[in-house]
Order: C-alpha cells, then sequence, then structure tokens
C-alpha cells in the first residue's frame, strides 16, 4: 500500500479526480490535489485534509511544483486534448510515472504517436486511458485471449442500464467530435477508417441476466485504441447499449448522482469481451457499478502495480500491455464481478 506517498492528481475537483482522491487515500497514500481552481481545491483538501497545489496547463512552472515530491500523476483533467500534452512532460521533467483516463480518441492516439520513442529512451511510465474505457475492456481482450498470440477479431460490448454524462465527458466529446470532424472511426483490418455511414444498429447477446440487447455497433471508444497498441488482432470493434447511447447524445440527461454513501450511482455496468480466432471464440466479462467510480480503482491499482515494479514494460502503453491481466482482474474483485472463459480464471 501507499505509506504516505505523495501521488499528484491533477483536475482532482472533478467528478472522477475526486473518487481518484479517495481511492488513493484509501490506500494509503497522500494524494496532491491539483487544478486551476483555487477554491475547489481548497474544499477538496480541507475535506480530506490535504495539501493543495494549483496548476494550470498553460504554466509549465505551476505543474512542476504541483508534481514536486510526488511518486507519480494521475490526470483527471478532460478535455485531455488541451491537459495531456503539458502534464506528461512535466512527468517526464520530473522522472516520474504518468497515467491518465482520457477516453478522447484523438488524445489517446496523440499520446501514443507523439511520447512513445522519449518514453521508452528516458524508462519512463506513460499509461494513457487507464480507465473504465481504453482500460478495463483492454485488460478483458487481453485476458480472453489466454494463450494465444493473435486473433481475427476483437468485439467489447458494453451493456449500461443509463448513461448520465459527466461535464467532462460532454466537453470531450464535443472536443473529439471537432478534433475528427463530421466522421466516426473504426478499426477494421489494421487500420483506421473515417466513416460518414450511420453506425450499424445490432443485437448483442450479453450473458445472463443481461441476455439479448439492443447495440450500437462501431461506437469506437478508447479500448478500440489500446488493444491494436498490444494485440495483433486486426478487427477492434465497441457496441453500446441504445439506452446509454441516446442517454449520452441528449442534451438534457442531467449529471449522476450520488445512490450511496461512497458516492456511486446507480449505474450498472456489464462489460463483455469476445476475442476469436479461426473459428474458435474466447470470452470475459465483467460487471459492476458506475463507470465513473470504478475507474478509481482501475487506476490506483494500476498505479500500485507501477510503482511496485509489477509491471511487464516501459514507455507509453496500455493496461493489457504492461499488467498481468487476469491477476489485475482479480484484484479488483471488491469492485467488479469477473467472468473468465475458458483460460486465466
Ligand atoms: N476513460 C473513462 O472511462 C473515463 C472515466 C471517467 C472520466 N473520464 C474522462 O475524464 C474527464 C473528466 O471527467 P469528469 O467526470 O471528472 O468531469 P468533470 O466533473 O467535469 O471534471 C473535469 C475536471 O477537469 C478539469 N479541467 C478541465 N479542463 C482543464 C484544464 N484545461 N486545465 C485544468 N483542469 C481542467 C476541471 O476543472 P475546471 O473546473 O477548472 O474546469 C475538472 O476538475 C472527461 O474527459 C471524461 O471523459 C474517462
Amino acid at each position: 500500500m501507499g505509506s504516505g506517498q505523495q501521488v499528484a492528481v491533477f483536475g482532482a475537483y472533478g467528478h472522477t479526480g475526486r473518487f481518484v482522491v479517495a481511492e488513493l487515500a484509501a490506500r494509503g497514500y497522500s494524494p496532491v490535489p491539483s487544478g486551476r481552481n483555487a477554491q475547489a481545491l481548497r474544499e477538496l483538501a480541507q475535506e480530506h485534509g490535504l495539501e493543495a497545489r494549483m496548476a494550470s496547463a498553460e504554466d509549465a512552472a505551476s505543474l512542476d511544483r504541483a508534481l514536486a515530491s510526488a511518486v507519480a500523476v494521475i490526470n483527471c483533467a478532460g478535455p485531455f486534448a488541451t491537459t495531456t500534452g503539458p502534464v506528461i512532460e512535466a512527468a517526464l521533467r520530473a522522472k516520474i510515472p504518468y497515467l491518465d483516463v482520457a477516453a478522447e480518441l484523438e488524445a489517446n492516439l496523440d499520446t501514443f504517436a507523439h511520447y512513445q520513442d522519449r518514453a521508452r529512451e528516458a524508462g519512463a511510465v506513460i499509461v494513457p486511458a487507464m480507465a473504465f474505457f481504453g482500460g478495463l475492456g483492454d485488460l478483458l481482450a487481453t485476458a480472453a485471449m489466454g494463450d494465444w498470440t493473435a486473433a481475427d477479431e476483437a468485439h467489447i460490448a458494453y451493456a449500461l442500464n443509463s448513461w448520465r454524462p459527466t461535464a467532462g465527458t460532454r466537453l470531450s466529446s464535443a472536443v473529439s467530435r471537432e478534433r475528427r470532424g463530421d466522421v466516426r472511426l473504426r478499426y477494421s483490418g489494421g487500420q483506421w477508417e473515417r466513416r460518414t455511414d450511420a453506425a450499424p444498429a445490432l443485437q448483442w447477446t450479453f450473458p445472463e441476466p443481461v441476455g439479448v440487447r439492443e447495440v450500437i455497433g462501431e461506437f469506437t471508444m478508447a479500448d478500440v485504441v489500446t488493444v491494436p497498441q498490444h494485440l495483433s488482432i486486426p478487427d477492434v470493434t465497441t457496441y453500446m447499449t441504445v439506452e446509454a447511447v441516446r442517454d449520452v447524445a441528449a442534451p438534457h440527461t442531467p449529471a449522476p448522482t450520488a445512490a450511496d454513501r461512497s458516492g456511486r450511482s446507480d449505474q450498472t455496468f456489464l462489460v463483455d469481451a469476445v476475442v476469436r480466432s479461426g473459428g474458435v471464440e474466447r470470452r470475459a466479462t465483467a460487471s459492476g457499478q458506475d463507470i465513473y467510480a470504478v475507474t478509481a480503482p482501475l487506476v490506483a491499482e494500476a498505479l500500485e502495480r507501477v510503482l511496485t515494479g509489477r509491471t511487464k514494460t516501459v514507455g507509453v502503453t496500455s493496461a493489457g500491455e504492461i499488467f498481468d491481466a487476469p491477476d489485475f482482474l482479480h484484484a479488483l474483485a471488491p469492485y467488479i464481478a469477473l467472468a473468465l472463459h475458458p483460460q486465466g480464471a
């Protein structure tokens, strides 16, 4: 456990950042809340008895001060198009690991493209999308692979009973849409394709009790960035239940509200990862409550493993590549229910 080590959390007073701060404190770390809003920072720091440090993405010296004496930084400040570069640069200067929870495809792709060489050369660890989207699906797909080194297809289907988006989710989606233009992305035949047709409406058979559900196919999320970075799979597709797509797209869907004392909402999720090779199918699924809240144990578990050397690589990397995926997933047992078939159980 953390033994009081300082971990900087940029974007700490956001909805997700708050879960991350609480999870780090519960694991024995000393979170250092950081961000650009003095009052929000002060209130959060007082609530947890912590020392906060003001910093802004535009001011490198302020980021250096925020990261001073920290053993790692977790970036929860999205839209990440603005924050990823400056916070990674600060982490490289401070020679500490960087993890983020970004689910912006363009920002995720940029991190791999722009920092891989420098990070490897420096022996630095940079883990983008270490969260519900990008992290959990990647771990499940990797665990489902078992002893396979390649597969024909990976499919990751999300069953969310509802999706009340935070302001950060809405802003990040808007930034992604603006950067991408009037197209959607899919990963097929080992390449990114820009498509202008409508995403397909399909049915997906989730494990019981969820069962057969209407989904939108090619609802491309961060797992489509992370999975092909390290698994030899030319077709990677993600799917989302239609109710959740409607919720997140509707302008007036309210933000999530707490349904229990930990602050979790009553949203439920099931993530179903299927890999196929030569007509054989392997599967791993995880279910739990609240996609924002569960991001905290995901990123905190990752941090703990990076700091204790339970890693397989350096550079810009994803959860499935750097960690032992089945072991990581089992460690999340208090937060997710897991079913791995047929390997790695
Ligand atoms: N991959 C996943 O599964 C996953 C899970 C959870 C969250 N996320 C992503 O994480 C981000 C945050 O989500 P959230 O739910 O925490 O949203 P939120 O409650 O709106 O919080 C956003 C936080 O980011 C900060 N921020 C935004 N732009 C900033 C900038 N330029 N400089 C400094 N701070 C900045 C905000 O501070 P101000 O108030 O000062 O703007 C706030 O603290 C979103 O992009 C979301 O999509 C992804």
